[in-house]
């Protein structure tokens, strides 16, 4: 088996080896090949890599390139966990919008508009070779923002299917509250990338959602920066990402006053990188999961594992929610084509739910109607993300404004055009049409 991994240079690609190694019996890699055109940090990740593979004894090779075509060629699955622009351009997108009193986000909101812009022709044309090179590979997209991203490829007719580790996060952090192993936790995850609920959480055929807000409220409320009321009146815990549209104002205060999350994760990823020098280290440090991606590793080979036909391998990252999968199937989390699972969505919308996941690719399974309060939210920031790869894909002014005024944390004439303004100033190196 022949994986590639497109942005194979990342600091995060240690967390990716770990798991690799020590899931290797779900799924056995041969070969492992990292393309990233940064050299000088693909010699450092590689180095620990192979470190972390030889101390675990794995046979697997990994191969080091900058060159694309080479690197996907007879790849059996490509995985893409690039960022156009790298932390520099988060950087913006984290501090412009907060002169017009928006969020400041990597993915959500204006910031997250100028991330798509830019990654997803780069992403169109890395999934345009892969295709040439290897037709049957999958496509596992990482690549934020994930939703955009992924449904710019499926819209392409890519094998695609897009990653998230928010719901594999729920699920072990959920584990952990009720003293149960992860396997036999699952999630009734529902939403967009980045804009979920989790509205049920069975163990053993029960619902344990409502014993866990009673029971854990304060734990739970406190790592998402959200009050324990608002779980406990509406019977659900949103993603993380919610806080960004719930409490808008505090978060825009707060980004005001501190420093970015890309500035952090410059500093982290400079320390990071001093250590994967180190000859002496062969595992991933600690200082790693000072990062977002805790658990990365495990939905990556879950998924990875599915979609190569090595069904029930017993990753215990399967998360089941309405309806069951067929025979040779996996159920996990993943970001797929709607197909009427939303009725109040487009067919070509990409949704975050549970999917039954085979060598046939990702099937979303049954729904139960979504509440007005979440399915408002969801529709409006489906609309956008329509208008968001409209404008990635066809550029223009104009078309980047309506993607803004359609957000609904923008939604405001003069606030978009400003929004635009300042989009366009920070990105025009990036954009071939700007
Ligand atoms: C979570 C999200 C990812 C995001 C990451 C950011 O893992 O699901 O989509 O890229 O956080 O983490 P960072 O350490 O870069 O802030
Ligand atoms: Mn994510």
């Amino acid at each position: 088996m022949r994986l590639a991994v497109v942005g194979g240079g990342s600091t995060y690609t240690p967390e990716l080896i770990d798991g690799f190694a020590r899931l290797r019996d779900v799924l056995p890699v041969d070969e492992l090949v990292l393309v990233d055109p940064a050299a000088d940090r693909l010699e450092l990740v590689g180095g620990l890599a192979r470190r972390i593979l030889a101390r675990q004894g794995h046979p697997g090779r990994i191969v080091l390139t900058g060159d694309l075509d080479a690197g996907v060629e007879g790849a059996d699955a490509v995985l893409l966990q690039l960022r156009v622009g790298g932390q520099d351009a988060r950087r913006e997108d984290e501090t412009w919008p907060l002169e017009c009193g928006c969020v400041g986000q990597e993915t959500t909101g204006a910031g997250g508009l100028a991330k798509a812009l830019r990654t997803v022709p780069v992403v169109l044309d890395i999934a345009e070779r892969v295709r040439r090179r290897s037709p049957h590979a999958w496509i596992v997209d990482f690549t934020n923002p994930v939703g955009i991203v992924t449904r710019a490829l499926l819209t392409a007719g890519h094998r695609a299917v897009g990653l998230c580790n928010v719901a594999i996060g729920f699920q072990r952090r959920f584990a952990a509250l009720l003293d149960a192993d992860p396997a036999g936790v699952s999630l009734d995850h529902v939403g967009l990338n980045h804009l979920t609920w989790e509205r049920g959480v069975r163990l053993g055929g029960t619902d344990v959602l409502p014993k866990l807000i009673a029971e854990h409220g304060d734990t739970l409320a406190d790592a998402l920066r959200l009050p324990r009321t608002l779980l406990e009146r509406l019977g659900v815990v949103p993603s993380y990402y919610l806080r960004y549209y719930y409490r808008h104002d505090e978060a825009v205060r707060e980004q005001r006053e501190g420093t970015s999350r890309a500035a952090e994760v410059a500093g982290i990823e400079r320390r990071l990188l001093e250590m994967y020098a180190d000859p002496a280290l062969d595992r991933k440090p600690e200082l790693l999961s000072r990062r977002g991606g805790a658990y990365y590793s495990e939905a990556a080979v879950a998924l990875t594992a599915s979609l190569l036909g090595r069904h029930g391998t017993g990753t215990g990252t399967g998360i089941v929610a309405g309806g069951g999968p067929g025979g040779g199937e996996d159920v996990q989390v993943v970001n797929v084509l709607n197909h009427g699972t939303l009725p109040f969505l487009p067919d070509d919308a990409v949704i975050e739910v549970p999917a039954a996941v085979g060598p046939h690719g990702a099937r979303p399974l049954p729904v139960r109607p979504l509440e007005p309060l979440y399915a408002g939210l969801v529709a409006q920031v489906t609309a956008y993300e329509q208008l968001a790869l409209e404008a990635a894909l066809k550029g223009g002014r104009d078309r980047v404004f309506e993607a803004l005024l359609c957000h609904p944390l923008v939604g405001q004439i003069d606030r978009a055009e400003q929004l635009t303004d300042s989009l366009l100033a920070h990105n025009r190196h990036h954009l071939a049409w700007a």
